[in-house]
């Protein structure tokens, strides 16, 4: 799908449109990012709070963004200067959110190939100490991170930039429609082994246990921008795609499935990692070593392990591949319609860009030490610099981004322009447009500013 002017065509089904939008949605996001938060905001309590965003900020946010690529058909600059130019910003700061997501993204879709390879040919060195292998092998404990920094990034990175300036997206589409359903059916096999090793129970436990004492003013705002990075809201990526849709589609279901089945990802990845977290005694510390570090244990206590191993990364590096494009797409598209820059050139000069700002992501996982040595992230308690980026663009960003877009939808643009396009000019009528209206218009934008400033306040914890 390309989103060149000249050359905009429509989703020929709706089921191409729903691959590409959860495509974008289903990714690092939910199976590297989500279990993770879930494990140091409390378990239960957290996937409560989150639940509660996504059905009441998440869907009123998707919807609001459906809504403004429909009626415009343009990508998310050209749709909201069209609506109101005045507002043309709200669009770029969507474009930078993204830029600086995708700095990191790409460099961990790049150890989701490392794993591939990594499961192919050294499995015994990934189960003799799984975390070893993700902190030594990976970000380079003890020495300069190669691979994890360098070699596969850049693989990643490339790869994604081909797809997008080949306009290659079609085949990946394709793809989609057997790699995504695949995907679902290997998370819940995983998620049945994890959940039965011996020790998961605990883990089982941490997860539906209701524990009140972790709910507070950090689980909201960890719940928030997860949701929005999830569900890849607040950068304008949905609504370039719904920019393709035709009247006939029905915005308002379309919302609920991407919603739905990105939020079951992220819990079937939530409940395949946790169980395994304690029943292997891995602690995958504060970094990023969740989804690959401890599945080893779960790869490790079934026959045919290395190959599941494989076949996983494989369909998390699939999942990472239709999200990065979504999001380079954006960018691309933004200095090519915007800027008049040539296309191909915008793509390696963007690519270049990524790999080097990336490569301090991944560097900030390994620290040197005074004596020059690299040591892993373990045990530092400071943030660093990847830490950094993750706050700039889950707590400040895309929280901000949702803010601005629902404003402009429900003040600018106007619910009632909202609800016409929301319904295809009266064809598919959703008795909650009323109670969506409200949410847009007053619950979304005060409910995101509050924990916005609240963040503030909190700090990078
Ligand atoms: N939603 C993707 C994920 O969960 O991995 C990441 C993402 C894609 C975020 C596209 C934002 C975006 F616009």
């Amino acid at each position: 799908m390309s989103t060149s002017v000249e050359n905009r065509g429509q989703f020929g089904s709706k089921i191409g449109f729903i691959l590409s939008a959860a495509g974008s949605a289903v990714g690092l996001g939910n199976i590297w990012k989500f279990p993770g938060k879930a494990y140091n905001c409390g378990g239960g309590a957290f996937l409560i709070i989150y639940i509660l965003m996504v059905v009441f900020i998440g869907t009123t946010v998707m919807l609001g963004e459906f809504v403004i690529g429909r009626k415009t058909q343009k990508n998310a600059i050209g749709a909201i200067r069209e609506l109101n130019s005045k507002y043309t910003w709200v669009g770029g700061l969507g474009i930078l959110t993204g830029f600086i997501i995708l700095c990191y993204y790409c460099q961990v879709g790049g150890w989701t190939l490392k794993y591939i390879v990594g499961y192919i040919t050294e499995s015994s060195t990934i189960y003799a100490d799984p975390m070893a292998y993700f902190t030594g092998n990976l970000l380079g404990a003890d020495r300069f991170p190669v691979q994890g920094a360098i070699v596969y990034p850049i693989i990643f990175i490339f790869l994604t930039a081909f797809i997008i300036s080949r306009g290659v997206s079609e085949g990946i589409e394709k793809m989609s429609k057997i790699l995504m359903p695949l995907l679902f059916i290997v998370l819940i096999g995983l998620t049945i082994r994890s959940c039965t090793l011996p020790g998961a129970s605990e883990g089982l436990y941490y997860m539906v246990h209701f524990d009140p004492s972790t709910i507070n003013a950090n689980a909201f705002l960890v719940a928030l921008g997860q949701a929005f990075f999830s569900l890849s809201l607040g950068m304008g990526v949905m609504i370039t795609y719904a920019s393709y849709l035709s009247k006939d589609e029905n915005l308002v279901a379309n919302t609920g499935i991407v919603c739905f089945l990105d939020t079951m990802v992220a819990l079937l990845a939530g409940f395949m990692i946790i169980p395994a977290v304690f029943a292997t005694g891995i602690d995958p510390g504060i970094g990023g070593g969740f989804a690959f570090a401890t599945l080893a244990g779960v790869f490790m206590s079934i026959p045919g392990g290395t190959i599941f191993g494989c076949l996983f990364y494989f369909l998390l590096f699939f999942a990472a591949v239709t999200s990065s494009t979504s999001i380079l797409e954006g960018t691309v598209a933004f200095l090519v319609e915007e800027k008049g820059m040539d296309r191909k050139k915008t793509v390696v000069i963007v690519s270049i860009i990524l790999a080097i700002i990336g490569f301090f992501y991944t560097m900030s996982q390994a620290h040197m030490d005074l004596k020059g040595i690299w040591i892993s992230r373990e045990g530092i308690s400071h943030p660093i610099f990847g830490d950094f980026m993750e706050y700039l663009t889950d707590r400040l960003l895309l929280p901000l981004g949702a803010l601005t877009t629902t404003i402009f939808a429900g003040w600018i643009w106007g619910t009632d322009n909202a609800i016409q396009e929301a319904t295809s000019d009266g064809k598919y009528k959703f008795a909650l447009a009323p109670v969506w209206a409200f949410l847009l218009k007053i619950v979304a934008p005060i409910a995101i500013a509050i924990i916005i400033i609240a963040g503030m306040f909190l700090g990078m914890s």
